[in-house]
């Protein structure tokens, strides 16, 4: 047993007392049936180690670390000329916040909060069908964690599709100040099946990896971006991340990282590993309670801050 692997054991055993803590997201009534004792973690090293815990190969509800993964597409698609759609400054405001949208005429402040990243699927979806437009995402998810069985759980997408009425605020609000080139419901149509991508924590590790490895994959040898975009992206990650709790996520685990509403987070040691961790119940700022708790022990255990040992 290495060390890492130990740490990573010792982790989970700690925290499996605290199970169901939080509370698990139920807005997207899917969602609200997920077991709330699921708690799992993964680490896939640089150099291809991969160290699990509990329930690291089930797959779950990745919801918005899907963001990371479609700014990536749209980035190598469009080049800087997104940021003339999206911002990259933190909103401090929730991740389905609509009050800086009407005073900053329609532009987001960043592609992970929710009205940026539907800017971001717009952009994905240029020239394509909204069925292209998803087929591509998902090839390009499976081509990252060069895993060819992750699917989207379309009874997951049904239900937000239904009941996601702010994202179709924000999206006609977007439209009404020229900010969107396709209509709502075909971009949201993108949007919320990106976000019901199932995953594993290993999977979600390895479509990572890239990020921690100056943008080439080491499992595949595939460049997947320049060695600084991976370092913008990661920027994006530590600065946006966790929406209005992404200024105490970088106090106390120090490391980019993605949050998602299904419980999982997708953290980035740079130079040294992709993490992915899950469990659903969440905090007030709609962040995986214990996966916070599980990466900010990793990080004090291994000295991965980016901030410093
Ligand atoms: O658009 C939504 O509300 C969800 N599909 C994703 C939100 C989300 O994951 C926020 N993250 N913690």
């Amino acid at each position: 047993m290495t060390d890492l692997q130990a740490i990573v054991e010792d982790i989970h055993a700690a925290l499996l007392p605290r199970r169901g803590e939080g509370r698990v997201a139920d807005y997207i009534p899917q969602l609200a049936h997920v077991d709330a004792r699921r708690f799992g973690i993964a680490v896939v090293t640089v150099d291809g180690a991969v160290h699990l815990a509990g329930d690291a190969e089930e797959p779950f509800s990745i919801q918005s670390i899907s963001k990371v993964f479609t700014l990536t597409l749209a980035l190598g698609k469009h080049g800087e000329a997104l940021w003339k759609r999206v911002g990259r400054e933190p909103s401090g405001l929730a991740f389905d916040s609509i009050v800086q949208l009407e005073r900053e005429e329609g532009l987001p402040r960043n592609p992970f909060i929710n009205a940026g990243a539907i800017a971001v699927t717009d952009l994905v979806l240029a020239g394509h069908t909204p069925k292209e437009a998803i087929g591509e995402i998902v090839r390009f998810v499976r081509y990252l964690a060069d895993e060819d069985d992750i699917i989207v759980d379309q009874a997951v997408a049904r239900s937000e599709q239904a009941t996601g009425f702010r994202n179709f605020a924000l999206a006609n609000f977007m439209r009404a100040f020229g900010r969107l080139d396709h209509p709502a419901e075909l971009v949201l149509g993108v949007y919320f099946h990106q976000c019901a991508l199932a995953m594993s924590c290993r999977q979600l590790a390895r479509a990572g990896l890239f990020l921690a490895a100056n943008g080439r994959n080491p499992l595949t040898g595939h460049r997947v971006v320049s060695h600084l975009r991976a370092r913008r992206i990661n920027a994006l990650m530590l600065t946006c991340g966790h929406y209005d709790g992404s200024g105490d996520f970088a106090y106390r685990v120090g490391l980019p990282a993605k949050s998602g509403v299904g419980g999982g987070i997708l953290a980035v040691a740079p130079g040294k590993a992709s993490i992915a961790v899950w469990s659903p119940g969440l905090n007030e700022n709609g962040n995986s309670l214990l996966g916070s708790l599980a990466l900010e022990m990793l990080a004090a255990r291994t000295g991965w801050s980016v901030f410093g040992a």
